[in-house]
């Protein structure tokens, strides 16, 4: 019985050894193109072509590229096709160009994106059709640009998203409609833009969210509900707003672990302000104008470690 188990066993890797070294071998292309540098295996085969001053994606890049970089380079545009033929395509940076969008279909049937890099572009608005289909696209980041406007349904199948960053943009508001959709993410950064308030279930559907990050707007006002849906929310920062008062809101974050309010307005802390945050463990109120808080202000806190 053990013997047939071990003869199985045999067989078995020597079939995936046979596998391995035909995809190896014959399958694998080794062209690479001019101002790049190639490395890797065919399942792992990296294409770095950034910091070339390269004004379009050059010729000659291999069919089975997995991870290719074309950041800090001077493109401005995406020709519709691009990327269409890199079918094992899991990363893909742009970061550092002129880009304002891309072609709706540029991305159109590849599976394996996980990752798009697309910081310090040029964009204003987020495609409303390029990443709507990316339902394995797990992370997406469009900070350092201009953004204003995220249509509403930019992210509508992006259902396993677990990062968005979207800091560092012009965004007045909280792009509620368009985040909806996202049930995986994990991770959302919307700091250094020009938010004003949060509205009433600016972000309701984002169960799954652990990290929220907000510093450096303008807030002044959240209201009531404004967090409520976000039911996994572990760490909120809130740093360099204008806020006055401690948000009622807070009472719905019942997994919260770190919170920071540094460098707001406040000055005064009332009593049970933090009384749905029993699982915190960091709060951080630092260069507030704190002038009194209420005697049962940071009571029933069994996890508070730092303040
Ligand atoms: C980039 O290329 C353009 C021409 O395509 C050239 O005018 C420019 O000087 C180059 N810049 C650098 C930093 O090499
Ligand atoms: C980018 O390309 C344009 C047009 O070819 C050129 O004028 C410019 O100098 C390039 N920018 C950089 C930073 O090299
Ligand atoms: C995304 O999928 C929808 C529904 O299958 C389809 O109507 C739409 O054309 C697709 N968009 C793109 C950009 O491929
Ligand atoms: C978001 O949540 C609301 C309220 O629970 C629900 O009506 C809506 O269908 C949800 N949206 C999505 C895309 O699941």
């Amino acid at each position: 019985m053990a013997k047939r188990n071990y003869e199985k066993l045999k067989c078995v890797t020597l079939l995936m050894m046979l596998v391995y070294c035909s995809s190896a071998g014959t399958n694998c292309e080794n062209e690479c193109p001019k101002f790049c540098h190639c490395s890797g295996l065919c399942n792992s085969r990296r294409v770095d072509c950034s910091g070339k001053n390269l004004t379009a994606i050059p010729d000659g890049i291999p069919d089975d590229v997995v991870n290719l970089d074309l950041s800090m380079n001077n493109m401005t545009s995406i020709p519709d096709n691009a990327f269409l033929k890199f079918r094992k395509l899991e990363e893909l940076r742009l970061a550092g160009n002129k880009l304002t969008d891309i072609p709706p279909k540029a991305f159109q049937d590849l599976y394996f994106l996980k990752v798009i890099n697309l910081q310090h572009n040029s964009f204003r608005k987020v495609p409303a059709d390029t990443f709507q289909n990316l339902s394995y696209l797990r992370e997406l980041d469009l900070d350092a640009n201009y953004i204003e406007d995220v249509p509403d349904e930019a992210f509508k199948r992006c259902r396993s998203l677990q990062l968005l960053q979207l800091d560092a943009n012009q965004l007045t508001k909280v792009p509620t409609k368009a985040l909806q959709y996202l049930k995986s993410l994990h991770a959302l950064d919307l700091s250094v833009n020009k938010l004003t308030n949060i509205p009433d279930y600016a972000f309701r559907n984002l169960t799954n969210l652990i990290e929220l990050i907000l510093h450096e707007n303008k807030i002044e006002e959240i209201s009531d509900h404004a967090f409520e849906g976000l039911t996994s929310l572990s760490r909120l920062e809130l740093p360099m707003n204008n806020l006055r008062k401690i948000p009622v809101a807070f009472i719905s974050l019942k997994d919260l672990e770190k919170l920071s309010l540094e460098d707001n307005r406040i000055d005064f802390i009332p009593d049970n302000s933090f009384a749905g945050n029993k699982k915190l463990e960091i709060l951080k109120l630092r260069r507030n104008p704190i002038r009194s808080f209420g005697t049962k202000a940071f009571k029933e806190l069994p996890n508070l470690k730092e303040l």
